[in-house]
């Protein structure tokens, strides 16, 4: 589904656990970005594994829907709230409404992002600004209100959606390629600062993911020959990432901290990189 739809997107038709199904029963997870795209399936994954979640994000309808069909699925509790994680106070009040509903907060994904492809030359002060404030300080302000809230005095496991995009200077999005490089290094930040805490803080950057906005809105019409690319040949799947959330959320993760674990089938090796080819064949979305 598109993400700048407010329709929500739908749960898989059939899911299958390598861990424990009852893996997270009794933990609660607070998920930016919920209602679409990687982290709807981090969601539903998570819930798949007896998990309560909260999604948060600006669109209220969105996450109300995506929280009715996630809870339908799996049987269990989905709460959606509406934030701007740009926003402090909002993002308080957020944790704040997610810790009287459920008392603990064990798991935070830090998933809400912006992203399009603008080349550097054109684009505005407040177009850098703004990708900054969502993917960076966002998940800052949502990493330290849930802190405060819940994790110093209890522990967690804190889980930042980055990307591969600063490994190799990506064209056309210095952006986000400098809002992910922002995040890992807090993502290391955290982990050393509050590890003596027991909080884990670890970073996920996927690479090219079928069937999401990002492909959609950053590919355009290189997507098809994208797959020829990969070493492993072909697109990541929304569930390759929730996977992958799972294991850095369970105790067989329990001594990683700080790093961030790339998910791309190999490709940011091997990706074409080159402005004048990409500028050209992405036209289209400029
Ligand atoms: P998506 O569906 O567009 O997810 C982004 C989410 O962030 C949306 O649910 C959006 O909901 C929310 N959001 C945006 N601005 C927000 C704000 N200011 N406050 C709160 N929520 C906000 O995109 P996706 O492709 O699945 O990407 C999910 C994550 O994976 C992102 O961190 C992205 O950078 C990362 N990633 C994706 C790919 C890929 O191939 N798709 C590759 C590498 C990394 P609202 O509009 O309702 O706010
Ligand atoms: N190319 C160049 N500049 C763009 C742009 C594009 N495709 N889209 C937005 N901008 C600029 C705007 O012109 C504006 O700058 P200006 O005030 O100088 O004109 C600035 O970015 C902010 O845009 P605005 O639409 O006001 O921001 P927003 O807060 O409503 O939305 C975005 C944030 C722009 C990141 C929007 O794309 C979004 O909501 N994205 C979430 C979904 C997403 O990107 N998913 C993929 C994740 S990988």
């Amino acid at each position: 589904m598109a993400a700048s739809s407010t329709i929500a997107d739908k749960c898989m038709k059939a899911y299958n656990h390598v861990f424990n199904p009852s893996l997270f029963k009794g933990q609660v997870a607070f998920i930016t970005g919920g209602g679409s795209g990687i982290c709807f399936t981090i969601a539903e994954v998570l819930m798949r594994h007896q998990c309560s979640t909260i999604i948060a994000s600006r669109k209220l309808e969105r996450v109300q829907q995506a929280a009715e069909e996630l809870s339908k699925v799996t049987g269990q509790r989905c709460l959606p709230i509406q934030m701007d994680v740009r926003k402090p106070k909002e993002v308080v009040a957020g944790v704040q409404q997610a810790m009287r509903e459920f008392g603990k907060i064990n798991i935070l994904v830090n998933g809400a992002a912006g992203n399009f492809v603008c080349p550097a030359a054109s684009m505005s002060f407040n177009a850098f600004k703004t990708v900054l404030e969502i993917d960076t300080m966002g998940t800052f302000n949502t990493s330290k209100a849930v802190f405060d809230e819940y994790m110093r005095d209890n522990g967690g496991v804190i889980i930042n959606i980055s990307a591969t995009l600063a490994y190799k200077a990506t064209v056309l999005q210095c952006h986000a390629s400098a809002a992910k490089a922002a995040i890992d290094s807090m993502t290391k930040s955290l982990a050393v600062e509050w590890g003596p805490l027991g909080i884990r803080v670890v970073g996920i950057a996927p690479g090219p993911i079928d069937d999401t906005e990002g492909i959609r809105k950053l590919a355009g019409p290189l997507a098809e020959s994208i797959p020829k690319r990969i070493p492993l040949r072909r697109m990541g799947t929304k569930v390759d990432i929730a996977d992958c959330a799972v294991f850095v959320a369970s105790p067989a993760a329990s001594y990683i901290t700080g790093d961030t674990i790339v998910v791309d089938g190999g490709d940011w090796m091997t990706a074409p990189n080159d402005a004048e080819m990409r500028l050209e064949s992405m036209k289209s979305l400029l």
